[in-house]
């Protein structure tokens, strides 16, 4: 069950990053080549401050941050009417304390994020990669385990259920780095994320049916004939 919340925070935490990359609520193709390839007409500070840092700064403070990173993130320019923004707005979380959050106090970081966004860095990807090659294969073996006990589902159609997760993780993982290359990979990212899902889905409900609510009583083949009724 901890698991199941936890796939849910996942999805309304990839919402939240991913799903405001374009600055629209909601997920899209356009989110996932913004996120891994880049949003290559804009700048990671534009694109963030259309996304999901907007509720940081009033609009009017916005409007002139972006125009200022348009008119080439001019230095001058910065110290006389940019910095007071920052000051007000973003370095309350972004100043460089153990967050690790980028700090806008240094001019440098600020001249950093005005420039094209190129999307996911190789080293973000592999950071989050090898979390995920971890962390998720980790999930899935128990997930995996819980259901391999199950007994209404044919074995063939069980190893698969076991093994696809394994599969679509790989993808997941490969497609990421394939779109940070070429934004026309984008469709294997959702291929591979909701191969995921379903997987864990499948496994999930099948397990949690035949523990808690299939009658333990019945002999093995009326559980599997209850099973298949359900
Ligand atoms: C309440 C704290 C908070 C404030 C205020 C805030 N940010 Fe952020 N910022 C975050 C967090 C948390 C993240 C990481 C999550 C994300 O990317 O949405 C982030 C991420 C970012 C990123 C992306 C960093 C990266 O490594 O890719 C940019 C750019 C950014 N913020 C700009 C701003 C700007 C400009 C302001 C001021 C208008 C601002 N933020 C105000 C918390 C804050």
């Amino acid at each position: 069950m901890v698991i199941a919340i936890g796939y849910g925070m996942a999805m309304v935490q990839i919402l939240f990053t991913h799903g405001m990359a374009d600055g629209k609520f909601g997920l899209s193709i356009e989110d996932i080549v913004y996120s891994y390839y880049g949003n290559r007409s804009g700048s990671p500070l534009e694109g963030k401050l259309n996304g999901s840092m907007k509720a940081n700064a009033p609009d009017e403070s916005r409007f002139k941050i972006i125009q200022w990173v348009r008119d080439g993130a001019d230095k001058l320019q910065y110290e006389k009417a940019i910095k007071p923004i920052f000051e007000a707005n973003c370095i309350p979380c972004h100043n460089g304390g153990t967050s690790g959050l980028p700090d806008f106090s240094r001019f440098e970081t600020v001249e950093k994020y005005a420039r094209q966004d190129q999307g996911a860095t190789f080293a973000s990807l592999t950071r989050v990669s090898h979390i995920h090659l971890f962390g998720i294969a980790f999930i899935f073996m128990f997930v995996g385990l819980i259901f391999s006990l199950v007994s209404g589902v044919p074995v063939k159609l069980k190893a698969a259920a076991v093994v696809m997760p394994y599969v679509f993780l790989l993808m997941d993982i490969a497609s990421w780095w394939l779109t940070k290359l070429n934004p026309h990979f984008a469709l294997l990212v959702v291929i591979g994320g909701s191969g995921l899902a379903m997987a864990f889905v499948f496994m999930w409900v099948i397990s949690m049916y035949e523990m808690w609510l299939l009658p333990r009583h019945l002999p093995f083949a009326d559980r599997r004939d209850a099973l298949r009724r359900a």
